[in-house]
Order: C-alpha cells, then sequence, then structure tokens
C-alpha cells in the first residue's frame, strides 16, 4: 500500500522548504520587530470558540470547519483561523489585565475544508498578529505597516493593499436599514435571503451574476460611517501615507469572518489568479466581549505563507540561487582514514558555525565530487591521505571552479578554514 497526504494539504520539502522558512521567518521578524511577542496556540479548540467568535453567518463556520468528538465526547474542532484562539487564551490566562495593548504574533497550520486549487489548500500556514485593547487609529496602522514591512523585505513589489471601514455599531445599523430595505426588493432566492438576514454584508461578496448585477446600486458601509468613525478611517489614511504605503480603498470589500468592524484590510497579488489574497485583517472591537472577556478592541492580520512564497516565486524574488540555506562546504573524503578526520573536522567546523556535510559511503573522487554539486555547497574540498598528514588542503569554489589552498589544522579548530568561508559570505 502506497500512502499519499491527504488531499489539499500543503507540504514542503527540500529544496523548496527553504524558501517557504525564509518567506515564513522574514514575517514573522517583521512581527517581532514590530514589538509583538509570540503566543504559542493549540491546533484544536473548542467548537463553540469558533462559532461564536467567527460567526454563524461564515462559509468558515458553515462549510469548512474540521469538526469532530473527542473521546470524552467533547465537540473540537481544528483552528480554521487564528484570532479567537488568541483571544480565548489572552483571557483565559489574564493577558488583558496588564499592560495594554497586549500585542502577540502567532504561526502554524490552520484548517478550512475547501475544494483545494493553486494557493488554496486544506493545511495552510499563517503568520498572525492581533493587537488589543487600543482603539487609536495608530495602532491600525502600525499593524497594517508590520505587514506591509514583512512583503518588501521579502522583496515584494506587485502587491497592493486594500483598505475600508466597516465603522462602528450606530454606523452599521443605519447602514444595515437602508440596505435591508434594498434587498427587499431584489429577486433572490430562499437560501440566499437567509444568508442576508445573517450577514446582509455577504452579499456584497456573491461570484453570481444574478446577484452582482444586482447589488450593483446597492447602498453602501462607507457612505454610512458616523463621524467619530469617519474621522478615525480618515486619519488611518492620512498616516499610511505619512509611512509611504500605498493603497485604494475598496468601499465592496467583504471579509469571510464576520467579527470585524472599523478599519479592514487585504493585501492582494495579481499574480495568483482568484487566491489572490496574500493576507488580510482588520479590527474586532465585540469579539473579546463576546467570548466572554473584558469589552476590549482589537486589531490584528493573517496572512497565508503559502500565497507569499507563491508571490515570491511569481516575482522571482529568490534569484537563481539552488537553494536558500545552502551549505557552506561539502567534504569529499577518500578512503575510510580520511572519512574519521572528515567527521573529526565537521564538528570542529560546526562548532564554529560553519554549515558543512560530507560524501558518506565509499565513493570515488569522481561520485564524491557529484555529491558535492549536488549538496548546492558552496565550497567543497577533498580529503585524501596527503591533505589529513600535511595539513593543507584545496577549497573549491564550486561557481567559479577557483581552488585555493588552505591549512586545516585541528588544534586551532580549522581556524583559517572557517575564517575563509565567513570572508566569503562578506563579500
Ligand atoms: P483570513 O482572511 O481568513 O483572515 O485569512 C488570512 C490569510 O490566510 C488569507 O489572506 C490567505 O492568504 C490565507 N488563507 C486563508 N485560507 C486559506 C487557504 N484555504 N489556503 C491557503 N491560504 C489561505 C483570518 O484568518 C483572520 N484570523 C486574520 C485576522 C487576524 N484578522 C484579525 N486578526
Amino acid at each position: 500500500m502506497k500512502f499519499q497526504a491527504p488531499k489539499g494539504v500543503s507540504e514542503y520539502y527540500p529544496p523548496r522548504s527553504s524558501a517557504f522558512e525564509l518567506v515564513r521567518d522574514e514575517l514573522i521578524a517583521a512581527a517581532k520587530v514590530s514589538g509583538f511577542s509570540l503566543i504559542e496556540l493549540p491546533v484544536f479548540e473548542d467548537t463553540e470558540l469558533f462559532t461564536r467568535g467567527v460567526g454563524a453567518s461564515t462559509d468558515v463556520v458553515t462549510k469548512e470547519m474540521y469538526t469532530f468528538e473527542d473521546r470524552g465526547g467533547r465537540s473540537i474542532t481544528l483552528r480554521p483561523e487564528g484570532t479567537a484562539g488568541a483571544m480565548r487564551a489572552v483571557i483565559e490566562h489574564g493577558l488583558d489585565k496588564g499592560q495594554l495593548p497586549v500585542k502577540i504574533w502567532y504561526s502554524g497550520q490552520f484548517f478550512r475544508a475547501e475544494r483545494p486549487q493553486a494557493g488554496r489548500y486544506r493545511q495552510f500556514y499563517q503568520v498572525g498578529v492581533e493587537a488589543i485593547g487600543l482603539q487609536d487609529p495608530e495602532i491600525d496602522v502600525e499593524v497594517i505597516a508590520a505587514a506591509d514591512r514583512g512583503f518588501k523585505n521579502l522583496g515584494l513589489k506587485r502587491y497592493r493593499l486594500e483598505i475600508t471601514s466597516l465603522g462602528d455599531a450606530a454606523s452599521r445599523s443605519a447602514h444595515r436599514k437602508e440596505l435591508d430595505l434594498f434587498l427587499a426588493g431584489l429577486d433572490l432566492d430562499e437560501a440566499t435571503r437567509v444568508r442576508a438576514q445573517l450577514n446582509p454584508l455577504r452579499l456584497f461578496d456573491d461570484k453570481r451574476d444574478s446577484i452582482r448585477s444586482q447589488m450593483a446600486s446597492a447602498p453602501l458601509l462607507l457612505d454610512f460611517l458616523t463621524e467619530s468613525s469617519r474621522s478615525h478611517f480618515h486619519k488611518v489614511q492620512e498616516l499610511l501615507t505619512e509611512l509611504g504605503i500605498a493603497f485604494t480603498i475598496n468601499e465592496r470589500m467583504v471579509r469571510g469572518l464576520d467579527y470585524y468592524t472599523g478599519t479592514t484590510f487585504e493585501f492582494v497579488h495579481p499574480d495568483l489568479g482568484s487566491q489572490s489574497g496574500i493576507g488580510g485583517g482588520g479590527r474586532y472591537d465585540g469579539l473579546m466581549g463576546e467570548l466572554g472577556g473584558a469589552d476590549l478592541s482589537g486589531i490584528g492580520y493573517g496572512i497565508g505563507v503559502d500565497r507569499v512564497l507563491l508571490a515570491c516565486e511569481a516575482e522571482g524574488v529568490f534569484g537563481a540561487e539552488k537553494a536558500l540555506d545552502s551549505l557552506d562546504l561539502f567534504l569529499v573524503p577518500l578512503g575510510p582514514a580520511t572519512k574519521r578526520f572528515g567527521v573529526v573536522m565537521m564538528q570542529g567546523l560546526r562548532a564554529s558555525g560553519v554549515k558543512v556535510d560530507m560524501a558518506y559511503g565509499d565513493r570515488s573522487l569522481k561520485g564524491g565530487m557529484k555529491a558535492a554539486d549536488r549538496s548546492g555547497a558552496r565550497f567543497s574540498l577533498v580529503i585524501g591521505d596527503e591533505e589529513s598528514s600535511s595539513g593543507q588542503a584545496q577549497v573549491k569554489n564550486m561557481k567559479t571552479g577557483e581552488v585555493q589552498s588552505i591549512k586545516i589544522d585541528p588544534s586551532d579548530n580549522y581556524l583559517q578554514l572557517s575564517r575563509f568561508i565567513f570572508d566569503s559570505k562578506v563579500r
């Protein structure tokens, strides 16, 4: 029997896994440099956390949750997103009792039973942040800027930022009144009406032509913002402009989760077809209260690492590097005695931080050099009897073919060799 991974999961293995790792780590670095601290969360939670937190009108809750009964008869769900679990942990551990805002980041696997296609998986990766307990427009911009910094540091250029505001409760209720009246006059099937009752904004996201054309003249939430919501949104725009972060306003943006209020945003990449959202987020001012905590506001984002990797590949940001985490050095020992010498030498070099591996098995010089080539190492070094006894060896630059004679001396922990390797990195 030959096993296969479950349908629609994203997996990363060498050499592409090093590109995945780089993308994830760069997105995490952007969160850390912005003052967010790690929160490590479980991948499964009580089902009710998500039905309550994410919202009953969403596809995520109605169609996409991996829900099962555990051995104790409890209903458990694999996390489809990170915000609800993060809020649960903040409330449970009283983080909101300390200094505000609470600024946390997380990364890991998330699960949605969607129809798999390029860029849409049933298990996917996110790096996310949440900033809890601050109403200021400045924190909205800080959060957006952290995501933007990650993309920029990766070298991405073609992505776009779209923003909107869902306003405060008063803005939404004023809009809803008008929207409900408008929807009452439309030709909708029963299922769509039920959906609209749960959350009428969902109809802005309906892909069917018949609905799209009817919704073209629907009243827009942005036109119903209260004075304070309008002013908040205006400040967000001003500050983004001041920071040089380009954006467009998408007045019809609908996020896939129900908890959003106020500033909401999405980063989209034009090269990813229909799965163009590389990250998104926004304010969720009622969520903590809804989940039994203090009535604190919050804002955050989730970035899809899988999609950012696809975007990086589409833009060619990794250049022609064979493997991003390639070895510094590959040893080719000739014969059993030199193999021992090689193993000892590798330990010495690794202690100084040189990334080194060697050809195992009894290979010929030709076979050993082939292995060196395949390894993607920047340098190779052949160790025969002569090299191990004389303490002098030839280091070969695998790109240029250039050869350099270097002292290899166990008594100084191969200092000359490790210096040579590090110097060549700096250049
Ligand atoms: P979301 O927009 O549902 O937001 O997901 C965030 C990102 O995760 C998306 O922009 C996309 O890049 C990626 N993503 C979502 N579903 C999939 C999938 N099936 N396959 C591959 N990538 C996917 C959230 O999850 C919110 N928790 C974000 C947030 C945090 N809002 C406030 N705080």
